[in-house]
Order: structure tokens, then C-alpha cells, then sequence
């Protein structure tokens, strides 16, 4: 009997795409669905399975689509709802998935609920949202803060002067959340699932999924506990979600933003298999560079969660610095290398398979509340020499600059360079897709030289990583044929004794054990 294939969301890779920077199909300068559905066989010549898409519905853009206005239309800026069912169906064509983001926690203030909402204390929407008298001296009702703290802390709480009460905004005070209390707003929400399933989506990428539960005292944190978050509540709102997407066929997928930094806190999002079908690791992603700590954090999960329950991993997001800033660009194929060959489920950002580095912003173009212009610089697809000053990305201004760099990094230059970064991710890419141990197979850390991070997978193959940006002897059990390396003309096929390998600075390479 064949074994019973997993499902598409354990085996595969998934790319997140920013809509505004990935392609722009109008020359507005901001990119849009038909940008990206132009640019889709990108996408499989990488060699990914799905793409994940930042928010595109309409939105007044306090938060760039993190602030919903309505869930079930797709901002003008964006495109039509035809377009995002020709996005959808042009993947499928293509053998790709697609899940969109659903940002449950909060909507926008210029939401039609909302607005209703804030009309009078006796509005039947006023329950929709968290709305409470002040508390002592007619401050806030409690010390919870907002988590957009680039202007220093402040309250989460804004007071709405005509009747009299505050609302609670764990983000903007453009953005109040929604009372998940409220068993009419859980079914509501629950609809908007249903309508973008029925529409043919594979899933989609909660966005702060811990914060779906809080103290429904609204208690004040306290040092070490928030109950702003993570509430035990949580739990069974995350379960209902899944039965949701349970009531339809296919292997439908929800991922989680469940920003703790703490693996124990985290592990029970995953552990009992009825919640979350897998969740960002923000400890992970958020780790200095050190073999060590990689190790350590990696062990440490997969002993939390168990063999049965599967990780993801990802290095960046829309949120977070670029891998090549962070850690350099010597690090970055390393970093690539980690990803695509860890157990779990790998979410790679748009342009970190370039390389990207964050794009400096002068201070007259800054549009971003919590300073995340850098990283969501728009994609340069074309050299300008040949494509002009957007890159191929953009016919018009681009909304942010584009990387200075663009002659050398663009997409088209790379995929003709055997050396480049693009190259290395689509020759990682193609081999996990042809390698079940890469896929699927276990996961076991070897014990390795100084400033080397080595694993088996699947009894079959070995990874070393080499994070010292010096030659670092691996020190690790285990010989074979080398099948890749981060190093630009290493000998594929040559034989390797992990014991006595000598890696380059910078340096990760995948021997095939036997
Ligand atoms: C998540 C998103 C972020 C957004 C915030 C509020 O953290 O990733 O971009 O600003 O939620 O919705």
C-alpha cells in the first residue's frame, strides 16, 4: 500500500508575498493582485508550494491592511475581487497554494461595526468591541499598553468623548479590537473564513492568534504575566476556527502568529493537534547568530511539541529586519540553508531569496507606524539600466525606494547567476522537493565543532552550518557524498568525513550519509 501522502502544508515551503512591494500592474506605484498574479511563475521556478498573501481588502491604511474595513472586498488599491479570484486561480494552475491573511483580533475604527459600535452605549454592536467606563482619576480602565511602541508606550486604551467610555486597541487606536467574548462576533468572523473558503483559498495566516484570548476582568498586568494575551480562552476560539475550515474539503490550513517569546508558552498552540495546524516561532526567529543558541532552540522545540506535532520555521516577515541586514550577507546562505532543511514547514519573505538588505527610507518618506519601511522596499525584478527606475517592480514612483541596488540584485540578474542567492534557494528548493528525508524525515542535532550547527534528517542526510565567519573544522559524526554547499563551485559528489571537513567561513553543506 502507497503511504498516505502528508499534507501539502507539512511538505511544502510557503512564500509570503507583501502586496503593496511585489508587483505593480497599474503604474501607481503600489503593487496589486494582477501585479502579482503576473509574476507568479517566479514563484515556481523557486520552487515553493504556496504563498501566503498580506492583507488586500479594504482598508483606510493606518496599518497598511492590518486595519480591515471590510473583510469580504479587496481594496481599490489593490485591485477587484475578480482579481484576487484570477490570482487564486492562476496559482491553482500552477500547482500552488494559496492562504491569505485573516486579521481577526481588531478591524479598522472606519469598520461598519465599529462605527456602529462607538454610536451609543445602547448600539447592539456595542459588545462588539471592548468598551469600559475609566478607571481611577478618569484614566484608562487598566495599565495595558499598545504593542506599536516606536513613539514611546502608549495606553491601549483611547477614550471615545461621546459616550463617555474607552475602547480597547491593542495596536492603533485606529485599529480597536474586536470582544472575542462575544459569541456574535466569534460567528461573524467565522464568516468571513467561510466566504474567502468558498472562494477557493487554502488557508490562511492568523494574525496575533495568542491575542484572540485575554482576562475578560481586564486585570492589570502584572510582571511576567500578561493577560492582555494568551489567555486560556484562546484555546477553544482556535479549535472552533479549525472546525471551521474543517467544514470544507481539501486540506485547508490555518498558521499562527502567536507572538510569545517563550518556546513553553508556545508549544501548547501546537502540541494537541485540534488547534492550529502550525505556528511561527518568534524565539527562532528573533535569534542572535550562534550555532549554540540555533541548536539549543531548535532541540528544545521539537522536544516541547513531540514527534507527532510539526514545526514551521521562518527568518523574516513583513515586521522584522532582512535576514542579509541582520546577520550579513555571508550568514544569509547560511540562514537559507537552515530553513529548507530544518524539520517543519519553511516561510520564506519575498526577497530574502534575493538577498535583499533593508532599503534606507529618508525621514520625508517614512510611512510606517512602527519603522518598517526598510523591509518592505518593493522587489527589483529588472535591472534599471534596462527596466528604468522601478525596476520592473513599477512603471510610476514607487510607494518606498527601491534597494540602490537593484542593478546587481535584481531577479533576472541572479536567475542567470549560478553563484547567486537566487540560485542557491532554487538549488535547495529542488532539493527538498526531490528528498523525503529533507521533507519529512526525523530530526536529530549532532554534537559539532565550535561555532558549527549539524543535524541528521531522516537517517539519511547530514547538514552542516558553519555560522563563524572564519574556516571552522565540522567535527561532526557521519561520512558521505556532498550534494550541496553554500560556497559558490563546491564539488557536488565529492566524499565527506564530517569528522575531519573543513567548512569555509560562512559555509553550510548537505552530505547524503552512506
Ligand atoms: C501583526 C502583523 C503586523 C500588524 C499587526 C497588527 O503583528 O504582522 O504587520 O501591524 O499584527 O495587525
Amino acid at each position: 500500500m502507497a503511504p498516505t501522502p502528508s499534507p501539502w502544508w507539512r511538505s511544502g515551503v510557503v512564500y509570503q508575498i507583501y502586496p503593496r512591494s511585489f508587483g505593480d500592474s497599474d503604474g501607481d506605484g503600489v503593487g496589486d493582485l494582477a501585479g502579482i498574479t503576473a509574476r507568479l511563475d517566479h514563484l515556481v521556478e523557486l520552487g515553493v508550494d504556496a504563498l501566503w498573501l498580506s492583507p488586500f481588502y479594504r482598508s483606510p491604511m493606518a496599518d497598511f491592511g492590518y486595519d480591515v474595513s471590510d473583510h469580504t472586498d479587496v481594496d481599490p488599491t489593490f485591485g477587484t475581487l475578480a482579481d484576487a479570484d484570477a490570482l487564486v486561480a492562476g496559482a491553482h494552475e500552477r500547482g500552488l497554494r494559496v492562504i491569505v491573511d485573516w486579521v481577526p483580533n481588531h478591524t479598522s475604527d472606519r469598520h461598519e461595526w465599529f462605527i456602529a459600535s462607538r454610536s451609543s452605549r445602547e448600539d447592539p454592536k456595542r459588545s462588539w468591541y471592548v468598551w469600559r467606563d475609566p478607571g481611577p482619576g478618569a484614566g484608562p480602565p487598566n495599565n495595558w499598553t499598545s504593542n506599536f511602541a516606536l513613539r514611546g508606550e502608549i495606553p491601549a486604551w483611547t477614550l471615545d468623548e461621546r459616550t463617555g467610555q474607552f475602547y480597547l486597541h491593542s495596536f492603533l487606536p485606529e485599529q480597536p479590537d474586536l470582544n472575542w467574548d462575544e459569541p456574535a462576533v466569534r460567528e461573524a468572523m467565522h464568516d468571513v473564513l467561510r466566504f474567502w473558503l468558498d472562494r477557493g483559498v487554502d488557508g490562511f495566516r492568523i494574525d496575533v492568534a495568542h491575542a484572540l484570548g485575554k482576562d475578560p476582568e481586564l486585570l492589570d498586568n502584572e510582571p511576567g504575566r500578561s493577560r492582555h494575551q494568551d489567555w486560556p480562552s484562546v484555546h477553544p476560539r482556535l479549535q472552533a476556527i479549525r472546525r471551521v475550515l474543517e467544514e470544507f474539503d481539501g486540506d485547508r490550513m490555518a498558521v499562527g502568529e502567536v507572538y510569545l517569546l517563550d518556546q513553553e508558552a508556545l508549544a501548547p498552540y501546537l502540541r494537541t493537534g485540534d488547534e492550529l495546524h502550525l505556528v511561527h516561532n518568534f524565539v527562532f526567529l528573533n535569534l542572535p547568530w550562534s550555532a549554540a543558541g540555533f541548536r539549543a532552540t531548535v532541540d528544545e522545540f521539537e522536544q516541547l511539541v513531540g514527534p507527532g506535532a510539526w514545526p514551521a520555521w521562518c527568518l523574516g516577515n513583513h515586521d522584522h529586519a532582512r535576514i542579509a541586514s541582520r546577520y550579513g550577507p555571508g550568514p544569509a546562505r547560511v540562514a537559507a540553508m537552515l530553513l529548507l532543511t530544518l524539520r517543519g514547514t519553511p516561510f520564506l519573505f519575498q526577497g530574502d531569496e534575493l538577498g535583499l538588505q533593508d532599503v534606507a527610507v529618508p525621514s520625508e518618506r517614512v510611512v510606517d507606524v512602527d519603522g518598517r519601511d526598510p523591509v518592505r522596499a518593493p522587489i527589483p525584478w529588472e535591472p534599471p539600466s534596462r527596466a528604468g527606475s522601478g525596476a520592473g517592480f513599477t512603471t510610476g514612483e514607487p510607494w518606498l525606494p527601491i534597494t540602490p541596488e537593484a542593478e546587481r540584485v535584481a531577479a533576472s540578474v541572479q536567475a542567470g547567476d549560478p553563484e547567486s542567492m537566487l540560485t542557491l534557494h532554487r538549488e535547495l528548493l529542488a532539493l527538498r522537493r526531490s528528498s523525503a528525508a529533507l521533507r519529512e524525515g526525523s530530526y536529530r542535532s549532532l554534537d559539532a565543532g565550535e561555532a558549527v550547527f549539524a543535524f541528521e534528517r531522516g537517517g539519511e542526510l547530514a547538514v552542516a552550518l558553519n555560522f563563524a565567519p572564519e574556516r571552522r573544522r565540522a567535527r561532526a559524526s557521519g561520512r558521505g557524498r556532498l550534494l550541496l554547499s553554500t560556497r559558490p563551485g563546491a564539488q557536488a559528489g565529492a566524499e565527506v568525513d564530517l569528522a575531519e571537513l573543513e567548512l569555509g567561513a560562512d559555509e553550510g553543506v548537505i552530505v547524503a550519509l552512506g
